[in-house]
């Protein structure tokens, strides 16, 4: 049985066969509509979500099967003190595959640890988002059509943004993959990810204050939102929460074929006037979201196509 709590659970040969299949599923959902039926996938959200657990219910909806869940941890039994280790125990007697989303680090694993149904890391915290990470990685190959030789810009909260950190693991696996860091000295990458992924990967990375000196070099732009549930000082984050607004003025600074990711909820970092521009791919990436999890879905159980 295989769970994903990590981008690097799945090898860059795996990524590549979920990639092709979410590219089938894309041409011709139809060819997919019954490939789960009788299945059940059961989401279980302890912390807010709009994109990832409506994502997943449309993708096993897609594919024929049902869905079951609570979207909020008040309305399980974790509001009367049930531990995780014990509720996927019981979400294992009523469904095929669970996606859990919790507020702490590591709560996927301990949830893979007692589970007997394949368990999907929907974000942990501040630590990882391996499914934001592989819509992330369909959506610039869908792009720019390659995942290697590409200067990725992330920008905003890259200290508690848990998908710049999967998305980081994950791209340094392709050549010639260079980043530009940009973020507030308070909001700077944490430095396991600095020493153990980039500088022991002999990965290319500079980090900048300055979202406009960065603008002319990248290929791909991926902004993020300042979290304000992850601040313990409310102004702290009321200091920082405006500290890159990109506009279509800014806009100008970037190349013709520079795309904007962002893997959402947008609060005040992109101005409005950015979505027209045919750069703005940040809706699109949600659309990728769907087909993505549908192959995801059907890789961990292990479901066949039919053509
Ligand atoms: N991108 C993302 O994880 O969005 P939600 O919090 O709405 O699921």
């Amino acid at each position: 049985m295989r769970h994903l709590l990590n981008p690097l659970d799945f090898t860059v040969e795996e990524i590549d066969e979920l990639l092709a299949l979410a590219g089938e599923i894309e041409k011709d959902p139809s060819r997919f509509a019954h490939v789960c039926d009788g299945k059940k996938l059961a989401t279980c959200f302890y912390e807010p979500s709009t994109r990832t657990r409506l994502s997943f219910e449309s993708a096993m909806l897609s594919l024929g099967g049902s869905v079951l869940g609570f979207a909020s941890a008040d309305s399980s039994s974790a509001a009367k003190g049930e531990s995780i280790a014990d509720t996927i125990r019981i979400i294992s007697c009523y469904a095929d595959i669970c996606a859990v989303r919790h507020p702490k680090e590591g709560a996927a694993l301990v949830a893979s640890l007692h589970s007997g149904i394949p368990v999907i890391n929907a974000g942990d915290g501040g630590h990882q988002h391996p499914t934001q990470t592989l819509t992330d990685l369909l959506t610039i190959h869908s792009l720019k059509g390659r995942l290697s030789d590409l200067t990725i810009g992330l920008c905003g909260d890259l200290k508690f943004g848990r998908t710049v950190h999967s998305l980081i693991n994950a791209l340094v696996r392709y050549p010639g993959v260079r980043f530009i860091l940009i973020s507030p000295p308070e909001l700077k990458i944490p430095e396991y990810i600095r020493q153990d992924v980039l500088r022991a990967g002999h990965v290319e990375f500079k980090e900048l204050g300055n979202l406009d000196e960065a603008l002319p070099e990248l290929d791909i732009l991926y902004m993020t939102r300042v979290q304000r549930e992850r601040f313990f000082n409310e102004e702290d984050y009321i200091r920082l929460k405006d500290c890159y607004i990109l506009t279509p003025k800014k806009m100008k600074l970037a190349k013709e074929d520079m795309y904007i990711l962002h893997p959402l909820p947008r609060v005040n970092e992109i101005s409005v006037e950015v979505d027209k521009d045919p750069r703005a791919a940040y809706f699109r990436q949600a659309q990728y979201g769907v087909y993505i999890r549908m192959a995801l879905i059907m890789k961990l159980l292990e479901v066949e196509k039919r053509c």
